[in-house]
């Protein structure tokens, strides 16, 4: 992208700010591509043991996907839905599970209601599927780290990462 806009033409700044839309990534106020370190931002995780980690991830980037990069202790098999997955849902039942949306409820994280106003409702669905897999670990603080994407809002956002889940649901 940065080679579109070093090209200069009209056609190419206006579909690089059309992408840019479309990733959440901002441009500045002249159409150009911001740098690199304006569209980062840093995430506290902090542990069940209460290790605390301030982790860079871009905006656009969803929460899971910065965890990830980082190693930090966070399951997302099904990563929102789209990829394949193979649950446990008891000794005998194992379901294969492909494109269906949220399946594993394993991305908990609690965040500080100080930032409800810039993360997602939980929905209904979200609710059951916490409270199913994490039992009463779940509460008004429970956000899945697949359905958050970073917006420059979210810095320094605190993240608790909980311990597993209490039934061995994989
Ligand atoms: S990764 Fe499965 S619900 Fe978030």
């Amino acid at each position: 992208m940065q080679y579109i806009a070093r090209l200069g033409s009209t056609a190419a700044l206006g579909a690089s700010k059309y992408s840019s839309r479309l990733m959440g990534v901002s441009t500045s106020s002249s159409g150009r591509f911001s740098t690199v370190a304006a569209n980062t931002i840093h995430i506290q995780f902090v542990d069940a043991e209460g290790n605390r980690a301030r982790l860079p991830g871009r905006v656009g980037q969803s929460l899971l996907e910065v965890a990830e990069q980082h190693s930090i202790a966070l399951e997302g098999p099904c990563h929102g839905g789209g990829a394949p997955t193979e649950l446990r849902r008891s000794e005998e039942w194992v379901e294969d599970t492909w494109g269906e949306g949220l399946s594993c409820f394993l991305c908990h994280v609690q965040i500080p209601s100080t930032f409800n106003h810039v993360l997602p409702e939980q929905t209904q669905e979200m609710k059951d599927g916490l409270e199913d897999v994490w039992e009463d670990e779940a509460n008004v603080s429970s956000r899945l780290a697949c359905t958050i994407t970073l917006t420059k809002d979210m810095n320094d956002m605190v993240v608790y990462v909980p311990d597993v889940p209490p039934i061995d649901c994989m």
